[in-house]
């Protein structure tokens, strides 16, 4: 498992969305071979929309040959609903980007049969060859997609109660008022999410830091469910400073020297998008290091002694903001999309956007509209 671990909300999710954008270009979708993404509802993942919203109005990703599989809904709330996820989903991302409206999949929380509805949902992502890329949050008691403490590890999709805590925690949605929070739901299982080639969770806050603990640091436990990512062989969690609040230092030393050593010694070059040694070219095992993991992550890379002089000041930077080159897209399948004034404002300077932008500058693209 990759703990990836970034200063601030705002840098996490940069890195996610980002980590998203290379992923779907590197595996080229087409209409036969689609890029299948699984996807969480939540005030975290809001900002990860926002980039990739982004990235695809200045023409860096396409999701025309994605299709995708929301996580979880309320049951009983109407779909028109704004709190309802499908709302969520549409006002978020798919009213501001090209996806094909028959390759959105959504949990129906008002349909007749809800076991018929989850058995759908299951077939649904075989049918389309299982998913490629589940993102994730969690709630602060550890819950992934609403796999609440005491699912089991193998559940798939299906009607669950929510837990008195995530009820408290999802009231700040319905005006405070814990009585109009649903109290069931349909949720993809944790074996679904197990199921998936790969797993990135994004877990940030303090209140969300003994969450992290148990998830990374104790054995795997139905009381914490995502947990569960410890069994999973493609597995990466993406956090901020606040989240590793409840882990030992040694822990956090542990996984920021990983990916320094990997960054700095071994090089970009020969490291995978998903984070495997491919190759090994240019390294030197002769380099000497010095790993200082005591200060946040992007500190660490100019402490690092290479053994050589660099010509980039700042390594870190360049890679948590990358300009990429474009790959040559296969024939028709990539639109090319309008560079929004919006966008070069986050080229310039990502760290900048600050909330006003987010909710303001939204203006929906191409899109397949929430039709509920
Ligand atoms: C709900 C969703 C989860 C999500 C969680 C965290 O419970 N069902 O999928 O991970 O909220 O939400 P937030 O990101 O707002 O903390």
């Amino acid at each position: 498992m990759r703990l990836i671990i970034r200063e601030d909300p705002k840098a996490v999710a940069y890195y996610t969305a980002n980590y998203v954008r290379q992923r779907i270009n590197e595996f080229k979708p087409t209409r036969k071979r689609p890029f299948v993404l699984g996807l969480p509802t939540g005030s975290t993942p809001v900002e990860v929309y926002w980039h990739l919203v982004d990235f695809f109005k200045r023409g860096e990703v396409s999701f025309r040959n994605v299709i995708t599989f929301s996580m979880d809904e309320y049951v009983g709330l109407p779909r028109s609903h704004p709190e309802s996820y499908c709302s969520f989903m549409y006002r978020h991302l798919y009213d501001h980007i090209d996806l094909r409206p028959e390759n959105i999949h959504m949990l129906d929380g008002n349909a007749d049969d809800l076991a018929a509805e989850c058995q759908r949902y299951e077939d649904k992502i075989k049918e389309v060859g299982g998913i490629e890329l589940f993102l994730g949050g969690i709630g602060p008691d550890g819950h992934i997609a609403f796999n609440e403490p005491g699912s089991s590890l193998e559940s798939v999709t299906r009607v669950k109660t929510l837990a008195y805590e995530t009820v408290l925690a999802n009231a700040r949605f319905f005006g405070g008022d814990v009585n109009k929070v649903p109290k069931l739901a349909l949720t993809v299982g944790v074996g679904t999410v197990r199921a998936a080639r790969e797993v990135l969770l994004i877990i940030t806050g303090a209140h969300k830091a003994v969450a992290l603990a148990k998830c990374i640091e104790e054995g795997v436990n139905h009381m914490w469910t995502v947990s569960v990512i410890q069994l999973h062989p493609s597995a990466m969690v993406v956090c901020d400073e606040d989240a590793t609040l409840e882990l030992h230092v040694k822990t956090v030393r542990y996984f920021k020297s990983i990916e320094q050593v990997q960054e700095q010694l071994i090089g970009r070059q020969n490291i995978s998008l998903k984070g495997s040694i491919s190759r090994l070219s240019g390294y030197d095992p002769g380099q000497t290091y010095r790993v200082a993991v005591q200060q946040s992550t992007g500190d660490v890379a100019s402490e690092l002694d290479t053994g050589e002089e660099s010509d980039d000041d700042n390594v870190y930077d360049d890679d948590e903001y990358p300009e990429e080159e474009e790959e040559e897209e296969e024939e028709g399948d990539v639109q090319k999309m309008a560079v929004s004034s919006s966008a070069d404002m986050l080229a310039s300077s990502p760290s900048e956007i600050n909330g006003a932008s987010l909710n303001g500058s939204l203006a929906p693209a191409a899109t397949a509209g929430n039709p509920f």
